[in-house]
């Protein structure tokens, strides 16, 4: 049985239909004024999804002797020259700009004694880059600045609770709206622009830094309707999170600006393993780090975050927000290692989209996570998924208030699906076949393992369902790794020789 209703209730037509709530959204409907703007927010104003998470920061060359080209060549060695070099150029050139605006809708960043900005280094920075508010809680401080800014803009009127489940389409092809599930009922809400700023889908996998929400619904709804999407295959697995015994789902990030203050990577015996696998240890990129870390926990060796000696009594001042997840873990990181495990955080791939964030759908626009901009190429540069957010979810408001697609001819055609979400016991069953089959290392054998059981839940879901469209997200998602037969930034195969 879905739950779907037999009554559906049709809300007033607004200009721009913004999905989700996160910064790259927020950024969309302030940026848009004065358009109407709907934002749809799937939980509670503020307070969902993956942005108010965020902790290490926001990286824009706003140091002295920093230049956007600097921030770019970082970004481009980082995404391994797969970037779209127009985006990464588009991105860094932007970035000074957004922190001046940030501050302008209230953000406190972090600032010394003289009322510089405090700058912190994170992996693959060639320098100290990093705009960070209340140490490790930019995330929050951001998204509290947007989400009050957003209430006080008459143009903006926010939905909590709506959880959109498919497009709406005129018979034209053309996206006129979406269709959401409000608690109780599914509504349709039509407008000239849809924007989809749902976030990724890291949180289908068994350890995520992300909420549960980031499941990658928005991009379901995307490929169900036919959008293109593109790099799915370029996960993203953070190699510090905290590992809690028996967890699965969320788990606490212990951010990478530890490591950029001094914090290092140890094994059970307490020997630093990180200087052996590249030469820049502990502030290698990403992947390699990760890699390193899950080496050492699948070889049955525990691996921990030591910061006893570069942090230590400083923890609650300067990471408060890592101090109180290990605090509550009984874990004092001020005098104990922390240990760790590499956890899904961030998908390069998404909603493929040009440099107006056009989808391939006429009407369909994408940013932020949910959003495949080519920006990162291969693997993100630490603390360039904030900035992204805000830097294309801006210049995609001023674009819909300068110039809004004409209206669709026709009125919208019936909802094309029920909604009914994956049921809890199948999302746990793909949280463990993309983490075992689909995770930091993968093969043929293993990825054509993960398909088989996909297509076998697929093939037993109502047709129209929307929990059809998760799997098939997951389905796409597993091609898109198997056709890449490369080792190439975030995405590893065990049975493809790395380029030397
Ligand atoms: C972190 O704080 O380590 C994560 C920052 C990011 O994902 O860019």
């Amino acid at each position: 049985m879905s739950a779907q209703s037999s009554a559906m209730a049709r809300q007033p037509a607004s200009e721009v239909l913004v999905i989700g709530a996160g910064v790259a959204g927020l950024a969309t409907a302030l940026a848009a004024a004065p358009r109407a703007v709907r934002v749809l927010d799937a939980g509670a104003p503020g307070g969902d999804g993956a942005s108010i998470w965020a902790q290490g920061g926001i990286a824009a060359a706003v140091g002295t002797g920093d230049a956007p080209a600097q921030h770019a060549a970082d970004t481009l060695a980082a995404g391994q020259w797969r970037n779209d070099p127009v985006a990464v150029r588009h991105l860094t050139e932007r970035a000074p700009d957004v922190i001046d605006w940030l501050e302008r809708l209230g953000v406190r960043f972090d600032r010394d004694g003289d009322g510089a900005l405090l700058l912190g280094r994170e992996a693959a920075h060639g320098r100290m880059r990093i705009v960070h508010a209340r140490g490790d809680a930019t995330g929050a401080e951001v998204m509290r600045a947007l989400t009050r800014a957003a209430v006080r803009c008459a143009h903006i009127a926010v939905a909590p609770q709506c959880r959109a489940f498919a497009l709406a389409r005129a018979d034209d092809g053309r996206v006129v709206g979406a269709w959401a599930w409000n608690g109780h009922a599914v509504e349709l809400w039509p407008a000239r622009a849809v924007v989809l700023a749902t976030g990724g889908y890291a949180a289908l996998y068994r350890h995520t830094t992300n909420p549960a929400g980031n499941d990658g619904g928005g991009i379901a709804l995307a490929l169900a309707a036919g959008a293109a999407v593109a790099d799915l295959e370029f996960v993203q697995f953070h190699p510090t999170a905290l590992a809690l015994p028996e967890a699965s789902g969320q788990l606490p990030l212990l951010t990478e600006a530890l490591r950029g203050a001094g914090a290092v990577l140890i094994d059970g015996s307490g020997q630093r393993f990180m200087p052996a696998e590249h030469p820049l240890a502990e502030l290698a990129p990403r992947d390699v780090v990760a890699r390193a870390v899950a080496a050492r926990t699948l070889a049955g060796h525990a691996a921990f975050l030591d910061a006893r000696a570069a942090v230590g009594a400083a923890f609650p001042e300067h990471f408060p927000t890592v101090f109180a997840a290990c605090m509550r873990a009984g874990i004092d990181p001020r005098t104990q290692p922390v240990p760790i495990t590499p956890a899904a955080h961030y998908c390069m791939g998404g909603v493929r989209v040009d440099a107006d964030a056009r989808s391939s759908l006429d009407g369909l626009y994408a940013v932020g996570e949910a959003a495949c901009t080519g920006v990162h190429g291969a693997n993100r540069l630490a603390s360039n998924s904030l900035l992204e957010g805000l830097v294309f979810g801006r210049a995609l408001g001023q674009h819909l208030a300068a110039a809004l697609p004409a209206a669709a001819a026709g009125a919208a055609l019936p909802c094309p699906r029920t909604y009914a979400p994956l049921d809890a016991a199948t999302r746990a069953a793909l949280a463990d076949v993309l983490w075992t089959y689909a995770g930091l290392v993968r093969d043929e054998a293993g990825l054509a393992h993960a398909a088989t059981r996909i297509a076998a839940w697929r093939a037993t879901r109502e047709p129209g369902a929307s929990a059809a469209d998760l799997l098939d997200l997951a389905a796409a998602l597993i091609a898109a790794m198997r056709a890449r037969r490369e080792c190439v930034g975030a995405h590893w195969r065990r049975d493809v020789r790395a380029a030397a």
